[in-house]
């Protein structure tokens, strides 16, 4: 396997996307309860409900959508419902089940209880979303036999289970499947403050010190997000243990976050790029989301999913009918001047 460096265009320190790097602190760093689940206070607060509900009738949960940005912790979420319930969870994700029949696969193989984890569940094929609708619903799934006028179609229940299905976007799921979830749960980015906590509490589970200064630097830098706060949060580590005292400190955080070219808001090389490119191309809009996608050599759905909603977040970036602009605000950040733009009257 290639080794990835900072320099690789594909891999992203700042990214929320899942990066392989992540894994052996994504495992370790999960919480297993909710009370060790760290803000997103609403969701809990509902989940904690249902969840109890659900054992006091000794039924299965009903079906969960989680909804929102990557990174804020949707499979964890799953993970935690499922040993709250005392079930099994499987997890696969829109993209993996190709066929019909290997979703069928799937649930056939489910226990009485279990937790289906679909991750990106707005890119299930059609073929396979109509195997989830009687699946949901009925607990069943029809299954074709044979070919032609001597095809036959037999019905085949299912154990009770629950489906988690998570999504960056709720909006691309069709409505029939949007409909047969049982939740709609949305989560939200994180603040800088349950951000601390979520570093403090990694921290301590990685053997890492780290004061309360450094952890709110790096809280404060990780885009709202805690899978990129904990990622920093090693990088952060390295630079304490080799140039610093080995504890993380306010300065050890910024130098190591200076290094990795992450600035102050937590913007990295590519949400810069994506300004400065608008700013210098297109006087700073307004410009179509596929313009910029097709001049930065970035998708369009990457930029909206992934990098727009913390650059309007924080007051950079705005969509208009006429396409997406860059705020006043983001040339104050970039130091660069306004430009001159034609007064209409
Ligand atoms: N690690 C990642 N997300 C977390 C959260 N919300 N609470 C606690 N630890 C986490």
């Amino acid at each position: 396997m290639a080794i990835q460096s900072y320099e690789d265009d594909d891999y992203r320190l700042a990214s929320p996307d899942y990066q392989p790097t992540d894994v052996d602190i994504e495992i370790s760093l999960r919480p297993k309860t909710l009370d060790e689940y760290i803000g997103q206070k609403k969701v809990k607060d509902n989940l904690d409900v249902y969840i109890k509900a659900a054992l006091l009738r000794s039924e299965p949960l009903d079906h969960v959508l989680l909804y929102g940005p990557p990174g804020l912790g949707k499979t964890t979420l799953a993970g935690i419902i499922a040993n709250t319930m005392g079930t099994q969870i499987r997890i696969t994700s829109g993209p993996a089940i190709e066929k019909p029949g290997d979703l069928a696969a799937l649930l056939t193989n489910l226990g009485a209880g279990d937790v289906l984890f679909v991750d990106e569940i707005h890119r299930l094929s059609r073929s396979v979303e109509e195997v989830l609708y009687p699946a949901m619903e009925d607990r069943a799934i029809d299954i074709i036999i044979g070919k032609g006028p001597s095809a036959r179609s037999i019905r085949l229940d299912l154990q009770p289970f629950t489906l988690v299905g998570a999504t960056t976007r709720a909006g691309s799921l069709s409505a029939p499947l949007r409909d047969r979830f049982g939740m709609l749960l949305r989560l939200e980015l994180y603040t800088p403050e349950e951000l601390a906590q979520i570093v403090k509490r990694s921290a301590r589970i990685m053997g890492i010190e780290i004061d309360e200064e450094g952890a709110i630097e790096i809280a404060s830098r990780s885009r709202g997000t805690p899978r990129i706060a904990n990622r920093l949060l090693k990088r952060a580590r390295d630079f304490a243990q080799v140039i610093g005292s080995g504890c993380i400190t306010l300065e050890d955080a910024r130098q190591a976050l200076a290094r990795m070219e992450i600035d102050e808001l937590g913007l990295d090389n590519i949400d810069r790029r994506i300004l400065t490119t608008m700013i210098r191309n297109f006087n700073g809009g307004p410009v179509g989301l596929e313009t910029i996608a097709a001049s930065i050599g970035e998708e369009a759905v990457t930029i909206e999913d992934v990098y727009e909603p913390y650059l309007m977040q924080v007051g950079f970036l705005a969509r208009t009918q006429r396409g997406r602009t860059v705020t006043d605000a983001a040339y104050a950040h970039l130091g660069l001047p306004l430009p001159t733009r034609q007064l209409n009257f």
